[in-house]
């Protein structure tokens, strides 16, 4: 079943002068139709100003259509009745771990949504440690927040939103403020959560190597959504890409340019494994004298 369903949604911004006129508008959001299935890893990628988190807030009811409709799980974000409903469908992560984290104790952290959720004491602490294992810091469960890694923070952080028991979860840029370990702790445990706890992935990055995994890749340009696809297909499109601002993988670069360079590789290559098996094929071909 679709989880989040798009329709023509756009989100318009209003410039207000001194005495609360419009000054002028500015379209953040153009007519996006977007459809994500429960249990899909799905990557939105593009340059900084595209319209990536006017599109999350959305996704949260933080911010509601100018026009166009966006259900969550069925719901309708202008429906106001229903807005505690899409908030415990979809959470949220943001780019920076320090302003989500709020308990002194890594364990209470967690344990804050669903206490505000009004779940059972007993209930909390079964599920403060199922998130906890899931993102791989149960052993931290009793040490301060601030003592951890920007990684171990950001994965509190997504244990705390797991810990509601959302259907979908949102991230926003959430490697943005870390070191290549902690980003590949962070990409590690999400891809870990949708496999084992089925829960549905919107992971929004300008970093290549985070979205080769993805189920399904979507690349927003001014607004509007300009590619989709698998990440093979997305990535086989390298000019394309590069039109839009956005860096390709390094293999998938270094194959580009040498299938420029009239040596016959496949398209869409993502990894250095493959662009080296590719490679290796191609010698092969090469020897027997194709
Ligand atoms: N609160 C705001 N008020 C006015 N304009 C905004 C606001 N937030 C974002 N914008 C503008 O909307 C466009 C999309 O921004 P954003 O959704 O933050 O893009 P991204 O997350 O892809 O960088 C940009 O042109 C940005 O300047
Ligand atoms: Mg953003």
């Amino acid at each position: 079943m679709g989880i989040i369903k798009a329709r023509k949604l756009a989100h318009d911004y209003f410039k207000l002068d001194d005495e609360g006129r419009v000054e002028s508008v500015s379209r953040a959001v153009d007519h996006v139709d977007l459809d994500v299935q429960e249990g899909e890893f799905v990557a939105i990628l593009g340059h900084n100003g595209s319209g990536k988190s006017t599109l999350a807030k959305h996704i949260n009811a933080i911010l509601l259509p100018s026009e166009g409709t966006l259900l969550v799980d069925g719901n309708d974000t202008k429906d106001e009745s229903k807005l505690w409903d899409i908030r415990q469908s979809a959470g949220m992560v943001f780019q920076n771990p320090d302003n989500q984290i709020i308990g002194t104790i890594v364990d209470e952290d967690v344990g804050f949504g669903p206490e505000n959720m009004g779940v059972p004491t007993e209930e909390i602490w079964q599920r403060v440690e199922k998130s906890l294992k899931a993102v791989g810091m149960w052993e931290y469960r009793s040490h301060s927040p601030n003592k951890l890694s920007g990684g171990q923070k950001q994965r509190v952080a997504i244990a705390g939103v797991v810990a509601m028991r959302p259907k979908c979860i949102i991230l926003d840029e959430p490697t943005a403020m870390l070191d290549p370990n902690g980003r590949k702790e962070v990409i590690r445990t999400v891809h870990g959560l949708n496999k084992s706890e089925h829960v549905t992935v919107l992971l929004i990055t300008h970093y290549m190597e985070e979205v080769i995994d993805a189920d399904k890749v979507i690349v927003m340009d001014q607004g509007k959504i300009v590619m989709q696809g698998t990440p093979r297909e997305v990535f086989s499109r390298v000019e394309e890409l590069k039109s839009y601002r956005l860096d390709v993988p390094q293999a998938t670069l270094v194959a580009h340019e040498l299938q420029k360079a009239g040596i016959d590789l496949p398209d869409g290559i993502l990894s250095n494994e493959e662009l080296v098996a590719a490679l290796e094929e191609y010698r092969k071909g090469q020897r027997n004298g194709n």
